[in-house]
């Protein structure tokens, strides 16, 4: 068999090999086999050196051509074989059927979104408007201008993750108060209308964890700063939006609290929905739940928010919105509010 003869039969050999191949990595071992470093066909170069120069550059295009042609006839049936087996895939599939409907899996707002918008929608109807405000403050925001001064022992309650640069994680919707006193006093004091605002946002603090203590939740401050406004007007608005948020009577009890932003501060704690005020680990047992602490803002806080508090007084308020979440919707642990699972958290879905 002459050296031409070789290259056709090699050909004819590609083609009835091909044609048995049933899956890629079979059309792979072809490829080597014909194509490859010491395939068959690449090995006919190897006469080259015993023809004369005429016949070798006439059989090397014959070699040459006889390799492009095995390997177009490789990708053909590497083609051919994937083609078929998407057929044969379709094939296997159950009928689509244009008149069923969608399976779609519709997203749902969290409980915290909701109780959120819940109660920005409450405030607005008083009157407030609702702020935003950034999760990284300075030392200043959080804390020295809340009456807060460095070394004093309520930082130790409020420990938090801090930046290189200086700045911290907020650990109280408080650290807004600053910056909200400072963009609407000229309004106050120039055209004598109330500073109304509420701030949501989330606080980070380093906590151990139980069923009602998280390190990262959810806070919603309210302020309230004009002309004689007092603790009346503060147990009004407190009122007014636990009835609103829960829709039924809740029994609340108000109690001395320390705080050194307001003078004189209370704890607001509702009775626990989760055992109805029995105990459980959600009240750690005690049958309340400690909601909203709340008093009248510290005049030395309203100095610096550039606010004369002989002129002006007000209240400010710090509802725990997490936990307004958790007793509004029956959640005995604060943990499955961030623990992402969407089987939870679709309950709520409105
Ligand atoms: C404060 O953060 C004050 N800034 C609140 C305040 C504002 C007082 C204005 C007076 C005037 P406290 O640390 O108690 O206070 O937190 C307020 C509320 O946030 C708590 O009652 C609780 O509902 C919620 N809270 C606090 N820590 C956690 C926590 N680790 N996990 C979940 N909720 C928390």
């Amino acid at each position: 068999m002459n050296n031409v003869e070789k290259i056709s039969e090699l050909i004819a050999g590609i083609k009835s090999e091909l044609g048995k191949a049933s899956d890629i990595a079979g059309i792979e071992a072809l490829r080597v086999s014909y194509l490859g470093k010491k395939g068959s066909i690449t090995e006919l170069l190897k006469c080259l050196k015993d023809l004369s120069e005429d016949e070798r550059k006439t059989f090397g295009q014959k070699v040459n051509a006889a390799k492009e042609e095995a390997a177009a006839l490789i990708e053909e049936a590497k083609k051919q074989l994937q083609e078929n087996e998407v057929k044969k895939e379709l094939e296997s599939m159950p009928e689509f059927d244009m008149s069923m409907p969608p399976r779609i899996r519709r997203g749902s707002y969290h409980p915290i979104t909701l109780v959120q918008r819940e109660c920005e929608e409450i405030f607005k109807s008083m009157g407030f408007t609702v702020e935003d405000y950034s999760e990284i403050v300075s030392e200043y925001e959080c804390f020295e201008s809340l009456n807060i001064p460095k070394d004093h022992p309520a930082r130790d309650m409020q420990d938090t993750y801090y930046l290189e640069n200086g700045q911290l994680l907020k650990t109280q919707t408080s650290a807004a108060q600053n910056a909200i006193y400072r963009k609407y006093r000229d309004q106050l004091i120039n055209d004598g209308k109330p500073i109304k605002a509420i701030f949501p946002g989330r606080c980070f603090r380093n906590e151990s964890t139980d069923a009602c203590h998280e390190n990262t939740f959810f806070q919603m401050e309210g302020v309230y700063v004009g002309k004689d406004i007092n603790i009346s007007n503060l147990i009004f608005f407190m009122k007014t939006m636990l009835s609103e948020v829960f829709k039924k009577d809740i029994k609340v009890r108000l109690r001395p609290g320390f705080f050194p932003f307001v003078e004189p501060g209370f704890e607001l704690d509702i009775s626990c929905l989760i055992c109805g005020g029995v105990g459980c680990p959600s009240c750690k047992h005690s049958g309340w739940l400690e909601l909203c602490p709340c008093g009248m803002i510290h005049p030395e806080v309203l100095k610096a928010g550039g606010i004369d508090p002989e002129v002006y007084t007000g209240f400010a308020f710090g509802l725990g919105l997490t936990r307004l979440a958790m007793m509004k919707y029956g959640i005995k642990d604060i943990r499955d509010l961030n623990g992402g699972s969407l089987k939870s958290m679709e309950q709520f879905t409105e």
